[in-house]
């Protein structure tokens, strides 16, 4: 039996910082284990917002050799460049030709830039590309170009996934046959509520992250910074109200966690203590990863081999689908 297809898109839009990993990264990889995994560098994506080409370069270099230095296992899933694949803006085409004008002006990430420059009395559509009106088509082309089954993403894909599966069934349902699946989006429990710094969600936008790879003082010296109360050391403090416990379970055995949680009951213990704690859970977690990454990032010419052998791939994969497609609607 062929294995069902798990599809994802990373932006190389930053830093890598726990909340990816935990929210997007490592649920990833363990889904790469039962499927067959095709997780790509959206980097036609990133150039919307993203105009400096040696910053979208390193970010493509950055992110990759992170994906590989979790556990994304290269001989095992496809990893490969959104814009090695000429095939993928081919289909995006032939989206556009079935996706209502309307459906794009609904878009959360459009309508908010929309809003934020009515707000400062600006032309609605200042600053806005043709490349963020149309980013769910995009997005759409990428997931049903292989007739992926299922798609790991954010809670912040929500929409996305939705206009995605609506641009997909109206094109089946207007030929009366299925010409691409329909996927699935899989959200993972857990994302979205790895907090940051302040407590808040860990975003980059709220400046409140933990990156991946920082050198350990420099992790001990961010995980030091999350707030917490000013309870006194004596006492007895809520685990489940805490933001460094929280982080804590993340990176923990069960027994750790019973440990520290009888720790917090107890009282006796100050929030510098319990962090200390966090930093070592963390930081033993990391350091497999973090020389992982340190060695790959280093060998460029790897990286590009591992980019290029993936899209390869899927050029091929996507080219056998528009040979379909043409056929179906007339432009063979
Ligand atoms: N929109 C996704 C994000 O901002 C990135 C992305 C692009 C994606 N294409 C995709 C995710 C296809 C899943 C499938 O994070």
């Amino acid at each position: 039996m062929t294995k069902r297809i798990s599809c994802t898109g990373i932006k190389p839009t930053g830093i890598v910082h726990l909340g990816n990993y935990l929210g997007s990264i490592k649920p990833s990889i363990e889904l790469a284990k039962e499927y067959d995994a095709r997780y790509f560098i959206a980097d036609y994506h990133a150039l919307n917002s993203i105009k400096n080409p040696k910053t979208l370069r390193e970010n493509t270099y950055g992110i990759t050799a992170c994906w590989l230095a979790c556990g994304l296992d290269p001989e095992k899933a496809i990893i490969y460049r959104q814009s090695s694949v000429p095939g993928t803006f081919e289909i995006s085409t032939f989206l556009m030709a079935f996706t209502a004008k309307g459906l794009m002006n609904r878009a959360h990430a459009y309508k908010a830039s929309v809003a934020k420059n009515l707000g400062n009395n600006k032309n609605p559509d200042d600053q806005v590309n043709m490349g963020l009106f149309t980013y769910p088509i995009l997005m759409a082309a990428d997931v049903i170009q292989f007739d992926s089954d299922v798609v790991p993403v954010g809670k912040d894909q929500t929409q996305h996934m939705e206009m995605m599966i609506d641009i997909a069934q109206s094109i089946n349902s207007f030929y009366g046959k299925e010409l691409f699946k329909i996927p699935k989006a899989v959200i993972h429990e857990s994302m979205g509520v790895i907090t940051g710094l302040d407590g808040r969600k860990m975003s980059k936008s709220y400046d409140n992250t933990i990156p991946l790879f920082l050198p350990p003082k420099k992790l001990r010296k961010l995980i030091m910074k999350i707030v917490t109360n000013s309870q006194s050391i004596e006492e007895p403090k809520d685990p489940d109200k805490c933001n460094v416990f929280a982080l804590y379970k993340h990176f923990s055995s069960e027994d750790q966690i019973e440990k520290l949680r009888s720790k917090y009951l107890e009282g006796g213990m100050g929030w510098g203590h319990a962090k200390q704690e966090l930093f070592e859970v963390v930081n033993d977690y990391l350091t497999p990863f973090r020389d992982n990454y340190d060695r790959i990032i280093q060998d460029k010419a790897y990286i590009n081999e591992v980019l290029e052998k993936g899209s390869a791939k899927i050029r091929i994969i996507v080219e056998k689908k528009l040979e379909v497609l043409r056929k179906e609607v007339g432009l063979r």
